[in-house]
């Protein structure tokens, strides 16, 4: 999404412009061309040859840089740009901005741009609190400004509150959200992702080894496109895709019960969970002694299909499921797909794509196999996400 964009990076002062660094190198690794433009509080914090040397260009720190041919850098690099994204914007810097003043080079080319402006706040709990930033930031808002955070937590000064600027991760995922068409705005999307772990007793369960990253991708590609996510996930070490609400289960009857409480309020339930089929018939409450021979012969029940169920809801949301074959994939994942009665089902060859970050999919649908080019599961989770737009509003597909 961000290949190829042309992104200022304004820099304020604010001792979060350390992680502005980390930010800039993701930007450049995802291809998008910046340019930094620092205020001179700013290079207290950070050196311009920080920035310089992460983004191979030289930074811009002076409305009067005489590097730039017409004089007017403030206009020059706002006009060659697709966004500009201030990160840290201080208190003072959002004032000025708010103000429409415009005497330093950041400001005066913020004031002068043709295109979205977002912010990024870093500032201590009782700034972002005082009434004046309340209203600065209102003013800003309704002017069109994007404000992305800040964060709650524990503080530079040494206090705790709102006023962190968000981590540069979570900036990333925000700027790759901005850029990705909205094709989900208004739609409600329930997930499940990762595996489930079915006690046995206290210390020992059944498993398996799904890492999570494809649900998590989905999500996060869901969110990206304008939807409202809700993700139940099973036990995985994953951090949050950015404005994805989170449901944290562990066995598959806690898994059901999450997802059967919202299925009836959702647009659109995909199933990437990979579910245990059994479960033990009864989890002991205290740990089985290894000579036990409840322990030597586990006897299991089936765990509820919850995929199922969920379309055989009486007004069921667009349901989509996910298919891990290991031979035989279009046959086994359109049989699943009629079984299940799925509009779409993923499908995918374990042996290429199991806890993997690269997957090769196969969507599959009343119309038939399409298949993606192989790709990382972030890609194909944005891909899958087109496709289920598609199936929603049939009429956008040309
Ligand atoms: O039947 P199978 O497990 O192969 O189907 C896989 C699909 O069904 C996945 O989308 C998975 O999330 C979903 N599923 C489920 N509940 C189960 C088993 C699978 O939702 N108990």
């Amino acid at each position: 999404m961000l290949q190829g964009k042309r992104i200022v990076l304004g820099v304020t002062g604010s001792v979060a412009a350390y992680k502005t660094a980390w930010l800039l190198r993701r930007l450049v690794d995802a291809g998008v061309e910046t340019q930094v433009a620092m205020s001179a509080s700013a290079t207290r914090f950070m050196t311009p040859m920080t920035f310089q040397t992460l983004s191979g260009k030289p930074v811009f720190t002076d409305l009067w840089d005489a590097r730039v041919d017409n004089h007017m850098p403030h206009i020059t690099l706002s006009r060659a740009a697709d966004a500009i994204l201030v990160a840290p914007a201080s208190a003072h810097f959002l004032a000025r901005v708010a103000q429409g003043l415009a005497d330093d080079l950041l400001s005066a080319l913020v004031l002068a741009r043709q295109c979205p402006l977002l912010v990024a706040p870093a500032m201590n709990r009782q700034m972002w609190e005082n009434p004046a930033t309340r209203r600065n930031v209102a003013c800003l808002a309704a002017d069109g400004v994007v404000i992305l955070g800040p964060d709650a937590g524990a503080q530079a000064c040494g206090e705790e509150g709102e006023g962190r600027m968000l981590e540069p991760d979570d900036l990333f995922a925000a700027l790759t959200a901005f850029f990705t068409p909205r094709r989900l705005r208004g739609r409600r999307v329930l997930l499940t992702a990762g595996p489930t772990f079915e006690a046995i007793d206290p210390v020992r369960g059944l498993t398996n080894l799904s890492s999570g990253r494809m649900g998590y991708a989905v999500a996060r590609a869901a969110a990206d496109a304008g939807a409202e996510v809700t993700l139940v996930s099973g036990p995985v070490a994953r951090a949050v895709p950015w404005g994805v609400r989170r449901v944290s289960v562990c066995s598959a009857l806690e898994m059901h019960a999450a997802v059967m409480e919202r299925a009836t309020d959702v647009d659109v339930f995909i199933g990437v969970a990979a579910v245990a089929d059994y479960r033990p018939a009864h989890a002991a409450g205290q740990k089985i002694k290894k000579d036990a021979e409840t322990l030597r012969t586990l006897s299991l029940v089936p765990n509820p299909d919850i995929l199922a169920e969920v379309a055989a809801l009486p007004d069921p949301p667009l349901c989509v499921g996910f298919a891990a074959e290991s031979e035989n994939l279009e046959a086994h994942a359109q049989a699943k797909r009629r079984r299940k009665n799925l509009p779409l089902i993923v499908g995918n060859l374990i042996q290429e794509g199991f806890g993997g970050d690269e997957n090769h999919v196969v969507l599959f649908d009343e119309a038939g196999a399409h298949p993606l080019p192989p790709a990382d599961k972030v890609t194909l989770a944005r891909q899958l996400i087109e496709h289920i737009a598609q199936l929603l509003e049939p009429e956008q597909t040309a």
